[in-house]
């Protein structure tokens, strides 16, 4: 898609059809709408489409009365989801050219940026395996901002950077399982890093045996497809911050719960387990191009959970890098192993901050739906920078808490911790357990599991990967400071 910016008037702009956000109780008069919203057919609601065709006094060939609710609380998030929404029912029409009106109180940076990622991610289709080639991909886009400033050029390429960075996670986060193994995901790793210009290393099974990663290979053991951890390094050329960035994603690339075995209903969703790792790939080759000034480094621990005659079983005792041991009471809870020894090779590899994104637990769905992403710390000064981020860019994250009390459900009489406590609070035991390995260093997890993919086609977006949460982590390291 070619995305451009134009500066002149809206009723100047050529596109197959002009976007023109319409707002709740206010009065909209330009190519012909004057009527349509005195008589109350448009008027305004959040999600509601009007196309007029040959619109009164516009080049363009037809004119989209995109709702938008209230102006007061119309913000770059909301524009952005507008715009998808917008890319989405101008494709089903086939209309594959378009641009969107930016005026009066929406003119700035954040804006063109929000504009030219939606229609990005309004575009994305998960149509890589069908083989019918009616394929429709939006050919241009157009951000029409009379009224910009000069730094509007900068918004729309960083935009463009975020929303395919975005997109990349989406498209290898729905692959699915047989296609993408633990070494396909390093292989498409080591791609993404050659053309962004970043350094990429696979550690393999040889190599993750030597470093003890005792609680990373148990999992692996049971599958025919070897494990591996990535290893990507962002280093910027003046580091103007003394600090240095671990992003840990969770790389299952399939999870039937290994001897522990999940019902069959819904298994299929569970080739959605390496979200967190394709989203710490897609915010690596943002932050590649973008070039904040801290180093970043991403560590993917990738692996396959299955049941077979080589798997762990429940009741087995596993030395972790870090030299604790886990009693593996559920097979199933897995992320949290593989998690374990990546944060303690994040460590040992310098970095003083973490962030891990990890389709964890169950629970987290169970207490937020699928509208926020669980956050924990156990560092108040780093939970506020990733929740600052978040905000801005419209990723909706929900502060859980962390107490010690809850490690007490991971108690076991065999063993330094269990991997699993109760039933109850699921989602906390499980970043408790998380915190035992990232000892005094300030660290985020990051519950994706109820966010990281869409169960349900919505306006904006397609049944599939979300690319959840790649623009946060992208702003957190852009907007490092010390
Ligand atoms: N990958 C799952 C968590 C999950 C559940 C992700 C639903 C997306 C949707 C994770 O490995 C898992 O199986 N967790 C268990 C933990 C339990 C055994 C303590 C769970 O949540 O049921
Ligand atoms: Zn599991
Ligand atoms: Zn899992």
């Amino acid at each position: 898609m070619q995305t451009t910016l134009e500066r002149n008037p809206a009723e100047q702009i050529a596109a197959g059809a002009l976007i023109v956000p319409v707002f709740e109780g206010e009065k909209e008069s330009r190519f012909g709408a004057a009527r349509l919203v005195e008589s109350g057919e448009v008027a305004g609601k959040a999600g509601e489409f009007t196309l007029l065709h040959n619109p009164a006094g516009a080049a363009a060939e037809r004119v989209l009365l995109a709702g938008a609710g209230k102006a007061a609380r119309f913000d770059a998030a909301a524009l952005r989801k507008l715009v998808a929404g917008s890319v989405r029912f101008l494709k089903e029409k086939k209309v594959l050219s378009a641009a969107v009106l930016l005026d009066g109180d929406r003119s700035g940076d954040e804006f063109a940026s929000a504009a030219v990622e939606g229609a990005i991610l309004g575009d994305f289709e998960l149509d890589r395996h069908k083989t019918a080639n009616d394929k429709k991909a939006l050919a241009s886009f157009a951000v029409v901002c009379p009224n910009g400033a000069a730094t509007l050029e900068a918004a729309v390429s960083r935009g463009q950077v975020l929303a395919e960075s975005q997109n990349f996670t989406r498209a290898l986060a729905s692959e699915p399982a047989n296609l993408l193994t633990p070494l396909a995901m390093a292989a498409a790793a080591r791609e993404m890093s050659q053309q962004q210009g970043l350094e990429c290393e696979v550690l393999e099974r040889s190599e993750l045996e030597r470093l003890g990663m005792g609680a990373l290979l148990g999992v692996a053991q049971g599958s025919a497809a070897p494990p591996a951890l990535i290893v990507i390094r962002y280093r910027p050329q003046q580091a103007a911050s003394p600090s240095h960035l671990g992003l840990v994603g969770k790389g299952v690339t399939f999870d039937s719960g290994g001897i522990s075995i999940k019902p069959s209903a819904d298994m299929d969703k569970m080739k959605y387990d390496m979200c967190g790792g394709a989203a710490m790939l897609g915010a690596m080759r943002a932050i590649a191009q973008l070039k904040p000034p801290i180093a970043v480094t991403a560590f993917i621990p990738c692996v396959e959970n299955m049941p077979g005659s080589r798997a762990q079983r429940p009741g087995d005792i596993v030395t972790a890098m870090s030299g604790k041991t886990i009693e593996i009471l559920n097979t199933d809870a897995e992320g949290r192993l593989i998690l374990a020894d990546a944060l303690t090779y994040a460590r040992r590899q310098g970095c003083t901050h973490l962030v891990d994104a990890a389709t964890l637990t169950g629970a987290i769905v169970v207490a937020l739906g699928h509208i926020h992403v669980g956050l924990f710390s156990n560092n108040d000064e780093m939970r506020d920078r990733v929740l600052r981020a978040a905000r801005a860019e419209g990723e909706r994250m929900w502060p859980m808490p962390l107490d010690d009390e809850y490690k007490e459900g991971l108690k076991t009489p065999f063993a330094d911790i269990a991997n699993v406590g109760s039933r109850w609070g699921g989602a906390v035991t499980a970043a408790v357990f998380l915190k035992e390995f990232t000892e005094d260093t300030p660290w985020v997890h990051l519950d994706i599991a109820g966010t990281a993919y869409l169960d349900e086609a919505q306006p904006h977006m397609p049944k599939g990967p979300t690319g959840l949460p790649v623009r946060t982590l992208v702003r957190l390291a852009v907007e490092w400071t010390n």
